[in-house]
């Protein structure tokens, strides 16, 4: 994906990311894993960061995108329903029900990306990540906002414990101004 592509798709549905992490993210995607075949993304909101991923899917890749907010769930399938790749489930992602319905609708294959966007309390983090890491593949990537969000000091906490894991090694993407903050845990 070039830049710009990458202005039209952040500039065309309203999107929660700054721009110059979630372009060096892109960056990242473009040089290490162009094309992914399944991600799951907790948190969709507006759908901003969905466009990111329907784009990097493969023809034959799957999208699993959950919020707790009907809301957002409809708008997704409105928007976003007619591309049979994409899945969408609504309730709370730290509940089992959901982490299962997620496990179903993947039927099996494992996923190259989960994204971690949904309750930033540092309970729910937690349980994102445990809920949904093991539908990665071995060398899947976790990737984690708001990891230097001065509100939520936890998800930089918890993403600083876990890339110190000898299984893991991870890369931080922090703009110098009003940061986010975006981690990619790479599972070694
Ligand atoms: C920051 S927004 C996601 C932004 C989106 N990824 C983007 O960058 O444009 C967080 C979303 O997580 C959802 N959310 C909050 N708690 C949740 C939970 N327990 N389970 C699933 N979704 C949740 C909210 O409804 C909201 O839509």
């Amino acid at each position: 994906m070039d830049k710009v592509q990458f202005d039209s798709l952040f500039n065309s549905i309203e999107i929660i990311q700054n721009p110059n992490e979630f372009w060096e993210l892109i960056q990242w995607f473009n040089k290490n894993r162009p094309v992914i075949d399944g991600i799951i993304e907790i948190g969709i909101l507006n759908g901003g960061t969905m466009l990111f991923w329907q784009e990097l899917l493969s023809s034959d890749g799957i999208y699993a995108g959950i919020d707790i907010e009907k809301k957002a769930v409809d708008n997704a399938k409105a928007r976003f329903g007619s591309d049979i790749r994409m899945n969408f489930i609504q309730g709370d992602s730290s509940s089992y029900n959901i982490s299962e319905e997620c496990g179903k609708i993947l039927g099996g294959k494992k996923i190259d990306v989960l994204f971690i966007d949904g309750n930033h309390s540092a309970a729910f983090i937690r349980a994102d990540y445990l809920n949904y890491k093991d539908y990665l593949k071995p060398n899947g990537l976790i990737v984690f906002h708001d990891i230097h969000h001065p509100e939520y000091p936890e998800i930089g906490r918890f993403f600083n414990k876990l890339s110190a894991l000898p299984e893991y090694s991870g890369i931080k993407f922090i703009d110098k101004d009003k940061p986010f903050g975006i981690g990619i845990l790479i599972k070694k």
